[in-house]
């Protein structure tokens, strides 16, 4: 891979039904829960600050992608791979070191 290659990392959001409901190129930066209703794809939102869960996702796949307290200690403990949407981001290592992949997110409201 050169320098210069193109570096892809996806979020694809689904539904209770596993029906894809968004996939889309994501941002370093902006919170998951911003970049995917900034793309059609709703998912609610109240506090935006750790201390609702009304914008809690279940992680389908790569947890270890997702910073959780990248600017600040989260408030409330989600349980094991569930993220508070509102206040995750994608590692930004993750944008620099690997060429493709792709995080999956399930809502749960
Ligand atoms: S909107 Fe309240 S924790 Fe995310």
């Amino acid at each position: 891979m050169t320098e210069d290659a193109k570096k892809w990392v996806f979020i694809k959001v689904q539904d209770k039904d596993w029906n894809i409901l968004s996939s889309f190129e994501a941002e370093q930066d902006v919170s998951i829960l911003w970049q995917s209703n900034h793309r059609n794809c709703e998912i609610p939102l109240a506090c935006g600050s750790w201390a609702c869960m009304v914008c809690a996702c279940k992680v389908i796949s790569w947890n270890e992608y997702i910073d959780f307290e990248k600017f600040g200690k989260q408030l409330i403990n989600p349980w094991d791979n569930v993220i508070l949407s509102c206040v995750a981001w994608i590692k930004d290592e993750y944008f620099e070191k690997y060429w493709y992949f792709e995080v999956v997110i399930q809502k749960i409201i």
